[in-house]
């Protein structure tokens, strides 16, 4: 692992274990892009891989430049391409000089090898807490004539296939600069043998697969709603058409950002593609003063040979060891009883203690106060801002209710929506422009509500301190952090004309500065993420909050789907999963409590629904579950997650986890709908140790490690006997004594 530079031919090779990223400064000082993907011994040079480029093409405008004067950078991949100088493909930045001209030329200047990583001032990123867990290329190059100056950091992390990039811009001259786009990076691949798979979906359906060819021209996905959003994941993959989940290539890119993205792939006339991801450029613009500097947030590249499932596995190493942080990282997760679909916002004290009572008595760990508990909130058009707790509901305030909570031995939580304002409360009366909004424009509405404008001194100082007292006031062991409308009119009243369009990323840098205050404040608290469901699931959201509500739809059978999209990426410890009542309250359907629980036990569990009103059977089957999974938390939020069956390729969905000793094996099953007369499905488990013999816990029944990776399991017998729609089983394994020869 490590970063190697060789001098004499300008040669950067950036290694992990399995893979290299070569980078070649020309005798120009243009920085070419060389090749990402497999481990190399040596690092290749460009002109050997491609020749052709230095030849002129037809058509093509070329640089003139000795000693290469027929090259067009039309053609030759590119580490940070720039716009106007023969490349006609989209550029990863480009900047506005203050005599109108939009064409600038970087060339390489210096560059600085390092142990370890350092933090983006401002933004979220991975991390390592070790120097010799990761190695970091900083590449200054600049454009003289501009009086621009970048740097493109590179690290590499020694155990994983991973390569992370980000760039930074300075103004080192005396006129002013305005950058029109900045994407974090931009990666050239020699052909366009690829399909690009990405997350998109809706509100209550976030995160489906999606997978097509690529084809000439640009194929876009993103988000310009001021938050990554429900229908796009800031992630794209681009897979060899032969690649499935265990086998194959996959070239993975995440951003570490929670507004609006652009991610694309632009494949030209000769079938170079080019994958360019950051933050969107619609309405954005930003202005440099000479002596400003502007940091692109980071853009994560992953490489797998082994297929999409170890794509996700690096993802899922990545973010468990370098990207969660504070002491719920390594923390086991407590079971949490919600109210919002129990009571919404109809409560009092004394409801909820009743809620609380039982689920302690059913062994949960924690009770959530979500919406409705302050101002006059009775319904969602009034009180966000308002942060003080609702007397007629609570008579002895947030501090009696948490103390009765803690009384029945539950840990208490605290649901919150600081970055919104309704118009209907005392602080938007007081602050009518402390919200984003454009002057001589009504403010649209979304949920009633209106953004506030982190942009702002005061408006974040108002948050951090309402926030910080209402933590102090109680005891306040966990906070669900929601956000439930997209940004609209989007200005500043804080913000000069010129600065206008630096808003939307301005409050994203505002809300990370709130949640780093917040977070470093009160350690001890659990926060999780929410943005009416999934609508901002993504790392930057999680250096902050280890856990994220993963949808508003708690139905088993479409979590089956959200569940298994968001795990391409995201790790199963950071989705929260709770079981909720039949029929659903998304989509009305009836499925059987113990899929319920089997579908959210790959999650980060939890309940939320009428605890009081469940009959004996259903209470005993709930304690059950949480004994197992508390059983097996710990196995599910640290072993590999392997996925078995696709819920987007027909009815039936099949997971599982295997310890990372790989002593201990946990399987889920899911059938949908019920098939007269159906064939039995087989199942061949990955991951295992060949050598280990595995007995099923609560059976007996042995298998050698081999014969259920090679043979297979028959599934049937395990199901339970009812028949009916949607069933499932969960099987638990553990090695017995020593591997075999
Ligand atoms: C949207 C969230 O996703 C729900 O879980 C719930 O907290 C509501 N907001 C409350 O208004």
């Amino acid at each position: 692992m490590g970063i190697s530079y060789d001098p004499t031919k300008g040669l950067f090779h950036l290694r992990s274990p399995g893979s290299s990223y070569v980078l070649q400064v020309l005798e120009t000082g243009l920085v070419a892009h060389v090749f990402w993907g497999g481990a190399l011994r040596q690092p290749v040079e460009l002109g050997r891989i491609a020749p052709q480029l230095f030849g002129e093409a037809p058509a093509t405008p070329v640089l003139g430049e000795a000693p290469y004067p027929r090259l067009s950078l039309d053609l030759l991949p590119q580490e940070y391409p720039a716009y106007g100088r023969t490349d006609f493909r989209e550029p990863a930045y480009q900047v506005a000089l203050d005599d109108g001209s939009t064409v600038t030329d970087l060339r390489y200047q210096s560059h600085q090898i390092y142990p370890g990583k350092r933090p983006l001032v401002g933004l979220p990123a991975t991390f390592v807490e070790r120097g010799e867990d990761a190695e970091s290329l900083d590449l200054t190059l600049a454009d003289e004539h501009a009086g621009l100056e970048v740097v493109l950091t590179y690290t590499v992390y020694r155990e994983l296939n991973v390569v992370t990039r980000s760039a930074r811009f300075t103004n080192k001259g005396s006129r002013r600069l305005r950058l029109l786009r900045a994407f974090s990076g931009s990666v050239d691949f020699p052909d366009d043998r690829f399909e690009l798979l990405q997350l998109s979906g809706a509100w209550a359906r976030e995160r489906h697969l999606w997978r097509r060819p690529l084809v000439p021209g640009i194929q876009a996905i993103g988000s310009t709603r001021g938050a990554s959003s429900h229908h796009q994941n800031p992630f794209l993959a681009l897979l060899r058409p032969e690649t499935d989940e265990h086998h194959g290539h996959a070239y993975g890119f995440s951003l570490v950002y929670s507004g609006s993205f652009l991610a694309q792939a632009e494949v030209n006339h000769y079938g170079q593609t080019r994958v360019a991801m950051g933050i969107h450029p619609l309405n954005f613009s930003w202005l440099l003063e000479p002596g400003e500097i502007f940091q692109t947030p980071e853009l994560i590249l992953v490489y797998s040979d082994r297929g999409l499932n170890g794509l996700s596995q690096t993802f899922h190493d990545l973010f468990r060891r370098f990207l969660l942080r504070g002491p719920y990282r390594d923390r086991p997760r407590p079971v949490l009883l919600n109210s919002w679909e129990a009571t919404y916002f109809n409560f009092t004290e004394e409801r909820l203690l009743e809620l609380a009572r039982e689920a302690q008595a059913l062994g949960m760990e924690l009770f959530v106060l979500d919406d409705g508990w302050f101002g006059r909130r009775n319904d969602d058009t009034s009180s966000l801002g308002d942060w003080e707790a609702n007397k007629a509901k609570l008579p002895r305030g947030l501090k009696g209710l948490g103390e009765a909570v803690n009384d029945l031995g539950l840990a208490f939580g605290l649901w919150v929506e600081p970055e919104m304002v309704s118009p209907d409360s005392d602080l938007y009366r007081a602050h009518p422009d402390w919200c984003l909004h454009v002057p001589g424009r009504s403010r649209s509405l979304g949920r009633n509500q209106l953004v506030l404008d982190l942009t702002r001194e005061e408006v974040r100082r108002f948050i951090v301190d309402r926030i910080g007292a209402i933590l102090r006031s109680a005891p306040i062991a966990y906070v669900k952090w929601d956000m439930n409308r997209y940004m609209t009119e989007v200005g500043s009243a804080g913000l000069p004309p010129e600065r206008q369009q630096e808003t939307a990323h301005r409050y994203i840098l505002g809300l990370y500065q709130v949640l780093e205050e917040l977070t470093e404040a009160f350690p001890h608290v659990l926060f999780e993420g929410c943005a009416g469901g999934g609508g901002r699931f993504d790392p930057g959201i999680l250096y902050y909050m280890p856990q994220i509500w993963t949808s508003d739809d708690t139905d088993a059978v479409e979590r089956l789907k959200i569940q298994y999209g968001t795990s391409i990426v995201y790790p199963l410890v950071t989705m929260g999963a709770h079981v909720s009542a039949a029929p659903n309250h998304q989509v009305g359907r009836v499925t059987p409590l113990a899929t319920r629980g089997d579908v959210a036990l790959f999650g980060n569990m939890g309940y939320e629904l009428d605890v009081t009103r469940l009959d004996p059977e259903e209470k005993a089957a709930i304690q059950a579950q949480v004994v197992r999974y508390k059983r097996l938390r710990a196995l599910i939020h640290r072993g590999d997650f392997y996925r078995l069956l696709s819920p987007f390729e027909g009815n039936e969905t099949a997971w599982m986890v295997v310890a990372k000793d790989r002593r201990e094996v946990l399987l889920g099953f899911y059938r949908v709908l019920a098939q007269p007369n159906p064939r039995p499905s087989r199942l061949r488990l990955v991951g295992l140790d060949p050598a280990l013999e595995y007995e099923l816990v609560g059976q007996g029944e042995r298998w050698d490690g081999d014969q259920l990776m090679e043979v297979g399991l028959t599934v049937e017998p395990y199901l339970a006997n009812t028949g009916g729609d949607f069933q499932s089983v969960v099987l638990h394994w553990r090695a017995v004594g020593p591997g075999k020869e």
